[in-house]
């Protein structure tokens, strides 16, 4: 007991004695003056989460020994600075402490929130060796100082906001050898200059908008392994005497706008490891030189290029290449020899795709050739898929990932039965008939199946071997299926995405559905002909359930309220009969609701959708009236908030699916292929209802579209619509409105479309450059419009020919096209643009309103 007893205090001793030695031997190191400068330092900056390295700091303790500094042992000196990741926010004060360690030699700030500029005092450490600012929002010019910090040998100030052009002075960096500058802003030229960075082994200037031609002068940097250049606006050739950069391992070129052609000499160089080239419009006949000495290219990226003419035999010679992308590849009529890629043993991921040849790529040939094979692309080319196949080699056992997707294939192909590590088979796209295979749901490891746009009929019952529990997204739209929805699909159950979408399904959604209730991300079963009722079963990981356009009947299930994850519900043209579902405000994520087209019937009662941006419950019975402050609690379209909405880069789901529906937009109905975020838009109209517009509705701040047409809506217009100022489209016509417009909607500036017509309407109509690009219709039948603005656009009434009226419709889409374009001007006009050309995929769909209505009506009277 006591020898433990003993030895326990001896240990403590121990360690509260070797405490006092540390703090002992050291007090004398650290400066006074050095350590408050790093006080001062660190209240330059905000600390956003108190578990950075500057905790540490505190005025009583040695600075040589605080977290992220290293001092010089004789002197005392602060050497090193190092306070990457340590949540700092601010930027540098003009005077700042930084200057006063000028013995620096390592300075480490990456990854904080830093930003403003830089003080051109950085260049009085003249002892630093290594500077990383990278991954801060720092902004502005690169000072020029940087070029008297003359002993650097690795800057890196990658991922930031620097703009204007590099420094000349970098050129005075002589001891340099790695060099980061991508990621940012900066513009002009790569300088000349830079060939005097002779040491230099890692140069990245990637992803900013440098322009100018290639810039030749890098080849006299021959300690270069890496150079990236990729995703910026450089121009002109690839200089031909490439291989003297002897020492050049990875040269990564893609995405930028490099025309011209390749060098031979290129692939020659013996070092070069990985060659990207993708994406530029590079166009010439390529040659691979003579590959004499064994090369050492792994990484062969072409695609995506001009490049023509025969794929050259040499590539053979490649044989360390593991991936290599040859896609839209020209062979100018000539044939392909798939068998020089039988040479190259290590090959693992093989591009193909869009390959402009007369050659029909043989699948069964190119897998037995091609034995290792993990990934194969053959999206766009022409491809056979034969049943028999002379080739009798067993194909690539590796395979897991296989496109095929717009390929000409009439067979499902037999081949895939075999590639029993296939996880991911595309597929879509070709003019497949028949039965999908039952075999296909029992290889072990598939993941991903794509049998969109092709012409089957129906699936065959699996085989009986297990059915693959590993499928997750399987997207079966757009074929002719018929019958019932197969009861095996039920078994897949660890299935995230169902999309049989525009199909001949019918019969009930089946109840066994249910099983895939744990996992189910989204269920989309839109366009077929489905009859009972929505699924009853609680899906709680449910984010989108789309089933419109069926014959579905009966009322929402009440289990919806469960569906915690729900974004998105589409319901629209179905029988669906019930009241209004208030009692789906009780959904968190709510952000789309569309009930287009049921038999909803009853008052719609109020109801808070917080997260509601999209809500279409058009064309059903609701009546009643909508009390005043009707939408006082739908905050988001009040307010987007964060960046990551108001992005107009944003869409509706993810990566493997993204939602679809279609709105009625400016008096079209538009298929919106995929949804912006940002988009919010309420349709109550073909309804009853009546009593006033809730004055409410001015909260909605970020309103893009609004239809309350064919009602019965009595009183006037709120003039607190004058606060919808992000408002696009505005349908108020074919109701009982009576006063005047108010005068606040002539300062909507992006209300590109209206439409007040068939009301009570009296007075004077705005004057607003927008009120003035309407066409006359948009104010016909009602009591008394008049004014300047009116004049201009309904003046000279006459009745058009119905030939005149029909070419006229078709200008209508266009008019407010210009009417965004002319006068909506700022942020929105980017996004208005966008919603025109990017998202808003027009089609004139089969709808009881709008557009088709009327021209049929014209043609009638033809
Ligand atoms: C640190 O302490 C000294 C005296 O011990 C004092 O003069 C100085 O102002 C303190 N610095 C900071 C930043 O608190
Ligand atoms: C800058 O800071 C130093 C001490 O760090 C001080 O002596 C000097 O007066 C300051 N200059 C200005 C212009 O604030
Ligand atoms: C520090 O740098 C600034 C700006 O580059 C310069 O004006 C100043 O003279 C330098 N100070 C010292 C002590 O070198
Ligand atoms: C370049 O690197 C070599 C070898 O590492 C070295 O001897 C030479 O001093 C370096 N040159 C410069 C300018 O740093
Ligand atoms: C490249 O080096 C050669 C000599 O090796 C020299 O003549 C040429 O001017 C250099 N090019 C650049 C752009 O510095
Ligand atoms: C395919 O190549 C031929 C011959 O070069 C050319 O005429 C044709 O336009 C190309 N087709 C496509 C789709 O690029
Ligand atoms: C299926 O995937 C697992 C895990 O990724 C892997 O271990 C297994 O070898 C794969 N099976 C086949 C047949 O490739
Ligand atoms: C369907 O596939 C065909 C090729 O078979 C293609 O031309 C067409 O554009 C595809 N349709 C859609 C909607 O993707
Ligand atoms: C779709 O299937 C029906 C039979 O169910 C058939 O009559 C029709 O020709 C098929 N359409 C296509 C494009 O294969
Ligand atoms: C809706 O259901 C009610 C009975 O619950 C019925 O009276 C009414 O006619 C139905 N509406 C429609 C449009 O089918
Ligand atoms: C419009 O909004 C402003 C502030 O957001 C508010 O003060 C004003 O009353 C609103 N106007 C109407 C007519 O609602």
């Amino acid at each position: 007991m006591s020898i433990i007893h003993i030895t326990l205090s001896f240990l403590f001793l121990f360690v509260f004695d070797s405490h006092d030695v540390f703090a002992a031997t050291t007090r004398h190191l650290c400066r006074p003056e050095q350590r408050n400068a790093l006080l001062q330092l660190k209240n330059e900056f905000k600390i956003w989460v108190s578990n950075g390295k500057t905790e540490s700091w505190a005025n009583d303790t040695d600075c040589c020994y605080w977290d992220g500094i290293k001092c010089d042992a004789k002197s005392g000196e602060v050497i090193e600075l190092d306070l990457s990741n340590s949540y700092l926010y601010g930027q540098f004060h003009s005077n700042t402490s930084l200057q006063s360690f000028r013995f620096l030699t390592t300075l480490k700030l990456y990854y904080n929130d830093l930003y403003g500029e830089i003080p051109s005092s950085i260049g009085n450490l003249s002892l630093l060796t290594s500077l990383d600012l990278s991954s801060n929002q720092f902004s502005g010019q690169i000072p020029s100082s940087i070029g008297n910090l003359s002993l650097l040998t690795s800057l890196d100030l990658s991922s930031n906001q620097f703009s204007g052009q590099i420094p000349s002075s970098i050129k005075k960096l002589s001891h340099l050898e790695t060099l980061d500058l991508g990621r940012n802003r900066l513009t002009g030229e790569i300088p000349d200059s830079f060939a005097s960075l002779k040491n230099l082994t890692r140069l990245d200037v990637s992803a900013n908008k440098l322009s100018g031609n290639f810039p030749i002068s890098l080849l006299n940097l021959t300690e270069l392994s890496y150079l990236s250049l990729t995703s910026n606006q450089l121009t002109g050739t690839l200089p031909p005497n490439i291989s003297s950069l002897s020492n050049l391992r990875y040269f990564w070129a893609s995405d930028n706008d490099f025309v011209g052609t390749i060098p031979s000499s290129l692939f020659t160089i013996p070092s070069l490891t990985d060659i990207i080239l993708s994406n530029n419009q590079l166009d010439s006949l390529l040659e691979f030189g003579n590959i004499s000495s064994p090369s050492k290219l792994k990484w062969l990226v072409l695609g995506r290029n001009n490049l023509r003419g025969p794929i050259p035999r040499s590539v053979s010679k490649l044989v360390k290449l593991r991936v290599l992308d040859l896609s839209n590849w020209n062979t100018q009529l000539g044939p392909i020899d798939l068998s020089i890629f039988s040479h190259l043993k290590s090959l693992r991921d093989l591009t193909l795709s869009h390959l402009n040849t007369t050659t029909t790529i043989d699948l069964n040939a190119i897998l037995s050739c091609s034995q290792r094979l993990e990934t194969l692309d053959l999206s766009g080319s022409h491809v056979s898929a034969k049943t028999k196949s002379s080739v009798s080699d067993p194909p690539s056992q590796m395979l897991g990932y296989l496109t095929l997707s717009g390929c000409g294939v009439t067979e499902f192909p037999e081949i895939i039965r075999t590639l029993h590590s296939m996880s991911y088979l595309d597929i879509s796209n070709n003019n497949i008939k028949g039965q999908v295979p039952g075999w296909l749901w029992t290889l072990p490891n598939l993941t991903y199946v794509n049998l969109s746009n092709n012409t089957f009929v129906s699936f065959e019952s699996p085989t009986k071997q297990g059915l693959s529990s590993a499928m997750r997204f399987l997207f079966g739209s757009k074929n002719n299926f018929t019958g019932k929805i197969p009861s095996f699909i039920c078994a897949l159950d660890s299935l995230r995405v169902l999309d049989l979408s525009s199909n001949k399904l019918n019969g009930s959604i089946p109840l066994c559905i249910g099983n895939l209730k744990s996992n189910l991300w989204v269920l989309n079963l839109r366009h077929n002909r489905l009859s009972g009722g929505p699924p009853e079963n609680v899906f709680e990981r449910l984010r989108s359930l789309d089933v419109g356009y069926n014959q579905l009947v009966g009322k929402l299930p009440r289990s919806l309220i469960h569906f915690s994850a729900l974004e998105v519900l589409n319901l629209e043209s179905n029988r669906i009969n019930d009241t209004f579902p208030f009692w789906l405000s009780s959904l968190q994520n709510l952000q789309v609701i569309v009930l287009r087209s049921n038999a909803f019937h009853g008052p719609i009662h109020r109801a808070s959708f917080l997260q509601l941006k999209i809500m279409d419950i058009s064309h059903n019975h609701f009546n009643g009236i909508l009390p005043s402050d009707y939408f006082v609690n739908w905050s988001k379209m009040s307010s987007l908030g964060t960046e990551e909405d108001r992005s107009n880069e944003n869409y509706m789901g993810d990566r493997n699916y993204e939602d679809s529906m279609v709105l009625m937009n400016k008096g079209v109905a538009l298929e919106l292929v995929r949804i912006l975020k940002i988009l919010t838009a309420l349709d109550f109209s073909g309804n009853r209802l009546e009593g006033e517009i809730p004055s409410s509705i001015g909260l909605l701040k970020e309103l893009h579209v609004l239809n309350l047409s064919n009602n019965a809506f009595t009183g006037h217009i709120p003039s607190s619509m004058g606060n919808l100022t992000a408002l696009e489209s505005l349908d108020v016509s074919q109701n009982k409105l009576s006063g005047e417009i108010p005068q606040e909607l002539g300062y909507l500036s992006y209300l590109a479309y209206m439409n007040f017509s068939h009301n009570q309407l009296v007075g004077l109509v705005p004057g607003g450059t927008q009120f003035r690009t309407q066409h006359c219709s948009s104010f016909e039948d009602n009591s008394g419009l008049f004014g300047p603005a009116f004049e201009e656009v309904c003046g000279d009434i006459h009745t058009p020919s119905s030939q005149e009226e029909a070419e006229e419709e078709d200008e209508e889409v266009f008019s407010w096209i210009a009417a965004a374009i002319g006068f909506g001007p700022g942020i929105v006009f980017g996004l208005t643009i966008g919603y025109i050309l990017v998202l808003y995929k027009p089609r004139w769909f089969m709808s009881p309103f709008g557009r088709n209505k009327r021209r049929s009506r014209s043609t009638t009277t033809h």
